[in-house]
Formats: C-alpha cells, structure tokens, sequence
C-alpha cells in the first residue's frame, strides 16, 4: 500500500502535488515524533519520520562533513570543519518578523519542539560542479512562517546568516559582503520540498553545516541553502543576495539547477558526485522539476538564471 510505502517513496512515486501532501499529512499523524532532546548538545540525535526522499545511495557521512563551503570559516574546503568549532550554537535565536501580522523571536530549541521532524534524503547540486546525497532532518519552512501570519504584502522572504566576526574568521575579510544574506520567492518558501534543516545523519547539524538551522532547497544550486541563520523577513520586494552582490552576471536570485544556461565561466551541463569518479549529467531543477518546474511556468529560465 502507498502509505506503508512512505518511507521508501523515490522522486517518482510522486505524481501530483496534492497526493504528495495528503500523503505527508498521514505519514505525519502516524509517524511524527518531533525532537528528543536537542537542547545544550550539538550530537544529540534527532527523532524523525521519513518524508520524500530519493532513494539514492547517500554520500557518507565523512565527505558530508569535511567537505564544505562555508565562507565564515574560510574560502577552502577543509576549512569549515576545522574552524566551525569556535561557533557557539546555543543559545541562538531565529527572527521571523516582516510583512505579518505575528512577528517573533523564537528560542531555537522552542522552535524545534513540537515539531515533527522529517528525514529527507536530497540530493545536493553546488554551482561549482559537483553534488551530493544528504540526508536532512528538519521541518517545511512553510510552517515556520504559517505560524507569524504572512500578510498579502509577503512576495519574498530573505534570510540572513549570523555575523559575529569573533567566532567568524572570514567575515574579518571582505571576501563577501556580510551578513550572507539569501532570498526566495513566496511560493518557493512554501513549496513543501523546501526544508529549515536542523539536522543531518540523524544528528544535530555539525557547525560546519549551518548550525543550528540552515535551508535546503534541493532544485536549487547549494549555494541558496544559506547556514546559521539568525533572521527570516517576509518581505515585498526581491531581496538582495549574497553571491549576486558578489558577482551579479555569475549568480543570480533564482539559480535553479539548469543544465542548459551554463556559468560564464564553466559547463553546468555535468557534476562529480562527492565518491564517485566520472561524471554524470545534470538534470533540470536538480532532478526534482516535476515537483517544482510549475513554479516557473512562463518565465524564461535563461534570463531568470
Ligand atoms: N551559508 C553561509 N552562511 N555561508 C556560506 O559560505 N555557502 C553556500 C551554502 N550556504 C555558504 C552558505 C554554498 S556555496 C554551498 S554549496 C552550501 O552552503 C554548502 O553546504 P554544505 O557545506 O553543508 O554541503
């Protein structure tokens, strides 16, 4: 039967929209168990049901972990994993505020409690060519923000990463313009592929990784799913990012993973999984395009890179 199926759904089982959340919504209600005991220790695991996940053999842990960007911490790979320790990650808060009628400051283990929490295996695309199978834990961002009652004036929201240059090495070195600040669309905010993940490998998530709350959103290059993030705005107009700050003709707002509109500087038609030695193609919207291509229905992809 589909249900029982649940946690083994691949990308395909899927066919509509409204099947998928009818079929979350039962899987919730049975299977929910929402967080033990996150509170004061970065390795605590996680409790969590299986939501829509690929099927695909994840990247171990190890790469994962040691194998990151994370430019707070320093523009090379390893840097992250040996720097990110200096990153307190208790006690945090998380700001919802902007075009609602309830803004709030949310205590991050408050956040997380009570909520059902979902392991969601994706796959990873980063724009510099290679990609990864991370299984998440974390919850829809859609109800982070149905909980501060988005007004009609909410068409984007924006994100923004902590800045605290003393636990922060890079943001000592303008090698961005810091805060990292990201955005989405409304509707791609409330899409319920779109995750505030709180953990991976059934553990908190590793400070190398975006502790203790980053977005995921998998049809987009990894660069969107910004780390650490203190604030969350809905707001009326696209906010600014910070790679298009960066670099406005390499990065732009949308940066859906697209096959066909390569980077100035290089083909984005194939990726290195992380383990793997050749190469595969890329696939449109990072695989995921029959959940999230109506998204884009009458925009040109090209322009709208
Ligand atoms: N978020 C912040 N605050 N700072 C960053 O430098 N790097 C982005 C994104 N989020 C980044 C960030 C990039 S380029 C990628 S590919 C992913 O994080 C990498 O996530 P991972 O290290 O967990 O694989």
């Amino acid at each position: 039967m589909l249900i029982r199926n649940a946690p083994d759904l691949t990308d395909n089982d899927v066919t509509d929209h409204g099947l998928y959340l009818r079929r979350r919504q039962v899987i919730g209600g049975a299977a929910g168990l929402g967080l033990a005991g996150l509170a004061g220790s970065a390795s605590a695991r996680l409790t969590y049901s299986r939501g829509l996940s690929t099927s695909e053999k994840a990247t171990p842990k190890k790469d994962v972990t040691s194998y990151n960007n994370f430019y707070e911490f320093g523009a090379n790979k390893d840097d992250p994993a040996r720097n990110a320790g200096a990153l307190k990650a208790r006690p945090w808060t998380v700001r919802v505020d902007g075009a609602c009628e309830a803004p709030a400051t949310f205590g991050i283990d408050d956040l997380i409690k009570g909520k059902k929490l979902e392991e969601r295996i994706y796959r990873m695309r980063c724009v510099e060519g290679w990609s990864m199978v991370i299984p998440w834990v974390g919850f829809p961002l859609k109800d982070l923000i149905a909980a501060v009652k988005p007004t009609s004036k909410a068409r984007f929201v924006a994100f923004q990463t902590l800045m605290r240059p003393s636990e922060m090495p890079g943001q000592r070195r303008n090698i961005l313009q810091w805060p990292y600040r990201e955005g989405l669309r409304i509707d791609e905010a409330t899409h319920p592929l779109t995750l505030m993940a709180v953990g991976l490998y059934g553990d908190a998530l590793p400070n190398q990784n975006g502790a203790p709350l980053r977005l995921v959103t998998p049809w987009k290059y990894g660069f969107k799913g910004i780390k650490s993030i203190v604030r969350i705005s809905l707001v009326e107009k696209m906010p600014a990012t910070a790679w298009n700050l960066s670099a406005p003709r390499e990065y732009g707002f949308y940066s859906n993973v697209n096959p066909a509109v390569d980077h100035p500087r290089w083909s984005q038609a194939t990726e290195r999984r992380i383990g793997e030695f050749r190469r595969r193609e890329t696939l449109p919207f990072n695989g995921y395009g029959q959940h999230v291509a109506d998204l884009y229905r009458g925009m040109d992809l090209r322009k709208n890179f």
